[in-house]
């Protein structure tokens, strides 16, 4: 589904992403697990296009995508919540959770199918929908971003960090939303970042250990 071969990238004119070769098959779940600074980030941001790939290829079933700007990635199922949430607080909930779509271009029934689905997913988002974008905790702005990501990313899902200062209640919660989108999405790729390899024990596939910008497994 998602392959990386010798991927390489620069952030602020450095070297980061040091020759990241990698396949992520459909329906699994994915770690990359590194300390901070190992470029956890820089790796989503460079398979969702906000960080220009300098050498290498990343392939989505096939296709070449290199050349694909970050909206036209959103086109073909890339979902992305970054690490930093970016809820806009002047939208609603459900207005953030549709912003994705509106740059896609989906359609009301095409929305509406979508949030439907985000919905079983993620019940607790139900409540949350007309609530102001400013008016989330941390945790619950956490949830807000998967459900976002989940409204354009129906073949790939990308997840920075998503388990760093929720609770634990909260991070359990969060856990059965990725587990909900597992039955009911089966075929989707999903990629979660995480500095502590404990958190996603016994829920990856596959993991991926990231260290100074290559993965040393
Ligand atoms: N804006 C920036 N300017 C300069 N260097 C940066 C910038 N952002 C990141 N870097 C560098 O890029 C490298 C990778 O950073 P990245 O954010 O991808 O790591 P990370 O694994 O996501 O870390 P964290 O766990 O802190 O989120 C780091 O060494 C960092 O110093
Ligand atoms: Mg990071």
């Amino acid at each position: 589904m998602l392959k990386l071969q010798s991927v390489c990238s620069d952030v602020a004119g450095i070297n980061v992403l040091r020759n990241v070769t990698g396949e992520v098959h459909a329906g699994s779940l994915t770690a990359v697990i590194g300390r901070n600074g190992a470029g956890k980030t820089t790796l989503l941001r460079t398979i969702m296009g906000a960080v220009e790939i300098k050498h290498g290829t990343i392939h989505v079933d096939g296709e070449l995508i290199n050349h694909l700007k970050a909206y036209e990635r959103s086109h073909i199922g890339i979902g992305w919540a970054p690490e930093e949430r970016v809820i806009f607080p002047t939208m609603s909930v459900k207005e953030n959770m549709m912003f994705p779509c509106q740059i896609v271009g989906h359609n009301k029934g095409q929305v509406q199918d979508r949030i439907d689905m985000v919905l079983d997913v993620v019940p607790q988002l139900k409540a949350m929908l007309d609530r102001s974008g400013a008016a989330l905790s941390g945790g619950q702005g956490k949830m807000v971003a998967l459900g976002r990501a989940l409204m354009v990313g129906t073949r790939i899902v990308l997840l920075d960090e998503p388990f760093q200062g929720l609770s634990p209640a909260l991070a359990r919660e969060y856990g059965e939303s990725l587990s909900n989108l597992r039955n009911s999405q089966p075929d989707i790729a999903i990629i979660v970042t995480e500095s502590n390899a404990a958190l996603l024990h016994g829920i990856a596939d596959q993991t991926f250990n990231i260290e100074r910008g290559e993965i040393t497994n």
